[in-house]
């Protein structure tokens, strides 16, 4: 790779360095106008206090009408909330199916620190006479680990409030970038680090770091992919980390720091004798030096035929976690003078999307032929949607001062859905030749779209933040935050084909 395409443009970890560069050099320009910078300041402020207590005051106001236990759901507009609601009587609620699109809701906190029964047969959520002074009673829903769960789709669903969450604190964690640890670096408003993921017809299993170690003993963890993905492997890491008292009992297997961005990284956990590994590879595909014979204007090419060179050191790991999404646009490739290559020739017609088509069922491939799928559990996660709003991330795009999920609909770009259809076109493709497809979608692209508020914006510059509001990163995510949900749906899905493996 040239110097020129390592750049990580969508912002964060290495682009923060890049846009620090930027940012002294702004700093020059802007210091003959520093009182107008001061005016813009204080503006900002007033706006942003505005908006944060008007917010801290409703929810105020809501947990203190209501009992110290319940929780505080959020963005509830679906009509199908009938049964968790209706059946109790709290008077606050009756009026308030769409109430500014926040709910109060008994059921969620019992059911999930409750798993407890999940797998006993009688459990009262499947037989219609529960006992009714259960505190259950309300929720229909089932637990997504139960057999009547088997047909639960956990992508569906809302965010909900739960001041249960997060599950860490980013200050408590070693193994975090400094561009994801927003609350340490200038980020005031925490409410994006309190919303739990609700599937609409089932209750996750809340995440147990133990469990999930003990079912990772002996094993390998592996995620392969661009920064977003290592943003959801350092939110394992932490995960994972907060279980465990002695510190010096993780550690990287060559000596490698968190802040290396080449390469890969391996994490061993010695009590569980596993390893959390992450392998950068923006493309899952290998790029390299252009065809002999091509055209000048190509520099590099991307060789979208073939599996990524590394994928030899990672086909054998125990749970696979791939994802690719954010370098498949033209700024990133051919305006780069990075194109595609089939076989031995450099196709200069080839659009980014039949690109990344080639690429998706060339991994797909991979999969289903060079991987044992009697050993290894091999998950895609999809495209993790951006949030700017008036620009792109060079052309000052913003998502600063967003402190709310989305209610109901979001309005990320139609760029946003391409890439879903795509993976949906190439896996349609084996079910059409009813071929099983061994590799599970973390189908995460709807529920992240709402998590506007989720994004670093300008706080990921370390002490350098906040960062010049032209500059704003709404591409990766705060941690802890939206992708240490990810991790809990690919926990709950671990469990869930152990628990209906040994069935
Ligand atoms: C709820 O149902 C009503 C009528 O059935 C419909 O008009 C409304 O759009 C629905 N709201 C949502 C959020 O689906
Ligand atoms: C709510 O429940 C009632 C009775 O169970 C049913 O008739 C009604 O259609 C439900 N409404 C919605 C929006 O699901
Ligand atoms: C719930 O409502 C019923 C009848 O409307 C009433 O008898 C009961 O006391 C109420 N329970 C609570 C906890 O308010
Ligand atoms: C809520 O329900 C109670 C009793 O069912 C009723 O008296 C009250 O007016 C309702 N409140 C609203 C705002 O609908
Ligand atoms: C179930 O919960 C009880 C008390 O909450 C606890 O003592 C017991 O160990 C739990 N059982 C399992 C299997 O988690
Ligand atoms: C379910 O019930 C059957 C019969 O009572 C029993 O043999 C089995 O062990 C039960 N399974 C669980 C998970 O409790
Ligand atoms: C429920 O559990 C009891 C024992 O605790 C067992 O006898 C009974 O068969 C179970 N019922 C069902 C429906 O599995
Ligand atoms: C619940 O009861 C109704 C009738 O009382 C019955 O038709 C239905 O099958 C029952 N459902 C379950 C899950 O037992
Ligand atoms: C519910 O339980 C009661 C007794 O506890 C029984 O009389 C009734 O038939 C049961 N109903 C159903 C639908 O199982
Ligand atoms: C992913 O989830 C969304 C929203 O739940 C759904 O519309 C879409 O069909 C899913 N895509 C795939 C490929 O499963
Ligand atoms: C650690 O796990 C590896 C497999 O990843 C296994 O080969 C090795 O024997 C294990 N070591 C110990 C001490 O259990
Ligand atoms: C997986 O295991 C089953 C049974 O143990 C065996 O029949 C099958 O050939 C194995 N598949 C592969 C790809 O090794």
């Amino acid at each position: 790779m040239s110097k020129n395409t390592q750049v990580e443009e969508n912002g964060g970890v290495k682009p923060a360095c890049e846009a620090l560069k930027i940012f002294k050099r702004s700093r020059l320009v802007f210091k003959p106008s520093r009182s107008v910078l001061w005016f813009f300041l204080v503006g900002v402020c007033l706006v942003w206090s505005l908006f944060y207590f008007d917010y801290i005051s409703l929810a105020k106001s809501y947990s203190l009408l209501d009992d110290k236990s319940e929780t505080f759901v959020g963005l509830k507009l679906d009509n199908n909330s009938n049964n968790s609601n209706n059946n109790k009587n709290n008077s606050l609620l009756n009026k308030s199916e769409t109430f500014v699109g926040l709910q109060l809701d008994n059921n969620n906190n019992n059911k999930n620190n409750n798993n407890n029964n999940s797998n006993s047969n009688n459990s009262s959520d499947n037989s219609n006479n529960s006992s009714s002074n259960n505190n259950n009673i309300s929720s229909k829903r089932v637990g997504f680990l139960e057999e009547s769960g088997n047909d639960c789709d956990v992508f569906d669903g809302d965010w909900v409030w739960d001041e249960s969450y997060p599950l860490y604190q980013s200050k408590d964690c070693r193994f975090l970038d400094i561009g994801f640890r927003c609350s340490e670096f200038g980020r005031s408003n925490l409410s994006y680090t309190h919303w739990r993921w609700q599937p609409r017809h089932c209750d996750l299993p809340r995440f147990d770091a133990k469990v999930m170690l003990e079912k990772l003993r002996d094993k390998r963890l592996v995620f392969v992919g661009d920064s977003i993905g290592r943003n959801q492997w350092e939110s394992l890491l932490c995960l994972l980390s907060s279980s465990i008292k002695n510190e010096s009992s993780i550690y990287e297997v060559n000596g490698s720091p968190i802040t290396k961005h080449t390469g890969f990284l391996v994490f061993k956990f010695e009590d569980y004798n596993c390893t959390v590994e992450y392998y950068k590879s923006a493309f899952l595909v290998p790029q390299g030096r252009s065809p002999i014979g091509s055209p000048e204007k190509v520099k590099t090419s991307l060789k979208v035929d073939t599996m990524e060179w590394t994928s030899s050191i990672w086909r054998d790991a125990d749970v696979l976690v791939l994802n690719t999404g954010h370098w498949w646009n033209e700024g990133k490739t051919v305006r780069r003078g990075c194109y595609f290559q089939e076989g031995e020739e450099a196709k200069l017609d080839m659009s980014v999307d039949d690109a990344y088509k080639r690429a998706i069922e060339t991994v797909v491939k991979w999969i289903q032929t060079e991987v044992d799928s009697n050993k290894t559990r091999a998950f895609f996660r999809t495209f993790a949607p951006l949030h700017f709003r008036g620009g792109d991330w060079k052309t000052g795009g913003k998502c600063h001062l967003e402190i709310l999920p989305e209610v109901g609909t979001s309005s990320v770009s139609s760029e946003t859905w391409k890439q879903l259809n795509i993976l949906r076109d190439v896996f349609s493709q084996y079910s059409n030749r009813s071929e099983t497809i061994r590799m599970k979608l973390l189908n995460i692209t709807a529920m992240s779209a709402l998590r506007k508020d989720g994004h670093p914006s300008l706080y990921y510059a370390g002490s350098h933040s906040p960062a010049p509001p032209h500059l704003q990163d709404c591409s990766h995510w705060c941690l802890p935050g939206v992708p240490d949900t990810w991790n809990e749906l690919l926990y709950a899905l671990l469990l869930k084909q152990d628990s209906s493996s040994t069935t």
